[in-house]
């Protein structure tokens, strides 16, 4: 049942999800320095040495960190061929500096869209480069409709560097088999609850649905997975996991917490203090329009600030 005052919230979040793949408004939001400020709170900048700053930050504060070069959809063999190649880049600073080797990268952003073969070949390519460094390799997911092939890609490619994992989302009515297959296979699994705007056949179409869902992978994954990643920021699915784990003795070293860069830090010193492990999902680069869009979407709340800032910056420009 959906309940009341779901509705607008889910209307105004479908309505951002379906700017967030429109290309021609992401370059004009790009151009705005009115969005800037806010992007700020999620992305930590658009370069590389700004980034590695973040990351000195972040390992100070106790966080274990994992990087991601903005990009997706790309629509050229060069544009992806690129991206890629930024990955190799930062493997390297990462190494040179002694940060957290670990990485986060998205298919359709590698030219899954373009060519499956091109897709794997850049992929390979990261993989390799970080075997050679000791780093670890997540592969996002993204919409439904990429789901089989990033895990096909992700299981042909995990010889080159076992140090890798795949992301499955709470929101998708698949999920149970996956997490099932998965855990047979021992694959590291970071489980989030979905980002994307999805059909009501293939996703749970309500919140309570979703969490439920989650509540219960995050029960399998704790149980019987490989070093499991529980990506939320919900106090509800964080109590879940620390209850469970405190009651059947399971040890706070077999699995950890993740949350993206900006988005509850309290919660994330709270779990550092407690001993718990927590990584930090950091994004930069300049490609960050459909990324910041979903971060719009995950929380209304977000929109308003954005909105009164625009309001606020306007009556300060000296007309
Ligand atoms: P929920 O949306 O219920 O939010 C719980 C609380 O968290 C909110 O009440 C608020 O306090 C806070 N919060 C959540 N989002 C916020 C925001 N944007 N701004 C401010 N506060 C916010 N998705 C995907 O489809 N594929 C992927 O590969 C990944 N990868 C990934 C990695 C990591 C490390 C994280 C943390 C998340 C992802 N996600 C993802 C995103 C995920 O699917 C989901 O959209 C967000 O995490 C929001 O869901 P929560 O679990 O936080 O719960």
């Amino acid at each position: 049942m959906t309940a009341i005052g779901e509705l607008p919230e889910r209307a105004m979040r479908s309505a951002i999800l379906s700017l967030s793949r429109q290309p021609r408004v992401g370059r004009l939001a790009t151009r705005l320095s009115l969005t800037r400020s806010m992007v700020q709170r999620f992305v930590a900048g658009e370069t590389l040495v700004e980034a590695l700053d973040a990351l000195d930050r972040l390992r100070a504060a106790g966080r274990r960190t994992t990087v991601d070069v903005l990009g997706e959809s790309v629509q050229s063999e060069a544009a992806a061929t690129a991206a890629a190649d930024r990955y190799l880049e930062l493997l390297d600073a990462l190494a040179g500096r002694g940060l957290d080797g670990n990485v986060s990268l998205k298919l359709s952003q590698m030219g899954l869209d373009l060519s499956p073969e091109l897709c794997r070949a850049n992929v390979a390519r990261v993989f390799e480069a970080a075997a050679a460094t000791g780093a670890f390799v997540r592969i996002d997911m993204e919409d439904h409709a990429r789901t089989d092939s990033t895990l096909a890609i992700w299981r042909e490619l995990r010889a080159i560097n076992p140090a890798s994992g795949v992301v499955i989302q709470a929101a998708l009515r698949r999920s149970a088999d996956d997490i099932t297959a998965l855990i047979a296979e021992r694959a590291p699994v970071r489980l989030c609850k979905g980002a994307y705007r999805e059909p009501a056949a293939v996703a749970f179409p309500t919140k309570p649905e979703v969490d439920e869902s989650y509540l219960t992978l995050l029960g399998r994954l704790l149980r019987e997975g490989a070093s499991p990643a529980l990506a939320t920021h919900d106090p509800r699915m964080i109590r879940a996991a620390t209850d469970l784990v405190e009651r059947e003795g399971l040890g706070r070293d077999r699995f950890e917490f993740q949350m993206l860069y900006g988005i509850r830090r309290d919660l994330q010193q709270q779990l550092v203090g407690a001993g718990y492990r927590v990584r930090i999902y950091v994004p930069y680069g300049r490609e960050w329009y459909p990324y910041f869009m979903r971060r719009l979407a995950e929380r209304p709340a977000n929109v308003m600030f954005l909105l009164r800032s625009v309001v606020h910056e306007e009556r300060r420009r000296p007309s």
